[in-house]
């Protein structure tokens, strides 16, 4: 059983985040001992955004197999295609998800890896796992008028099912920026749920 790790806030240590994807992680390794697990911090260790030299390589097959680029991909990709489960600690930053987390989604999303077009329109080729999103944000999106302004939770909905994975849980906490109380209990609230909704879901 693989779990793939990925977290992408720029926080560090008192990031929200990172310690519920820590708590999910946790839950994961009592439901599974043995769990084999791969963590990636892309704030502490960031991949290189996608440019057009790098696409020539991945697309363009201008790429050799031992080309640094083409070997990072081969690795992001490997790391995810073997997951069982996926643990993506996804804070909104300006209405969407980092920048870092962006740059590894850029990375993933190759043709013929992750996704492919056919006659009748593309087709995921990374199913058959659960994805589980540590999420946090500010505000509060998940109900009242600032619902439409979230592009972070659908932007990451959509690109998974574009993978076809459509078994996405989210665990978040919102409204951490209403003040230290609700911060607090939006923390252990989203923790007690990481703890509490794997193992039943494993
Ligand atoms: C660069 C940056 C941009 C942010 N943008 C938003 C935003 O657009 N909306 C919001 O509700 N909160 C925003 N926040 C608040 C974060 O979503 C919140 O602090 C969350 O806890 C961040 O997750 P983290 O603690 O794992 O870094 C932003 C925070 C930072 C650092």
């Amino acid at each position: 059983m693989n779990l793939l790790h990925i977290d992408s806030a720029i926080t560090g240590e008192n990031s929200v985040t990172h310690q519920i994807g820590a708590a999910i992680v946790e839950a994961a390794r009592r439901a599974s001992p043995g769990l084999n697990v791969i963590h990636r911090d892309l704030a502490a260790d960031p991949i290189p955004h996608l440019d057009g030299g790098i696409m020539g390589k991945l697309r363009g097959g201008q790429g050799e197999a031992n080309d640094p680029d083409v070997l990072l991909n081969t690795v992001l990709i490997e790391e995810l295609l073997a997951a069982d489960i996926v643990v993506i600690g996804a804070p909104m930053y300006n209405f969407s998800v980092p920048s870092q987390l962006k740059a590894w989604i850029d990375r993933v999303a190759v043709p013929g890896k992750t996704f492919r077009y056919t006659e009748n329109g593309p087709q995921g080729l990374a199913g058959g796992k659960k994805v589980f999103v540590a999420s946090a944000r500010g505000g509060i999106y998940s109900e009242g008028p600032a619902a439409a302004a979230d592009f972070q939770e659908p932007f990451l909905r959509q690109i998974f099912s574009f993978f076809g994975i459509e078994d996405v849980t989210f665990i978040r906490a919102e409204g951490v920026a209403y003040g230290p109380e609700h911060f607090k209990a939006a923390l252990e609230a989203a923790i007690a749920e990481a703890h509490g909704t794997l193992p039943l879901a494993a």
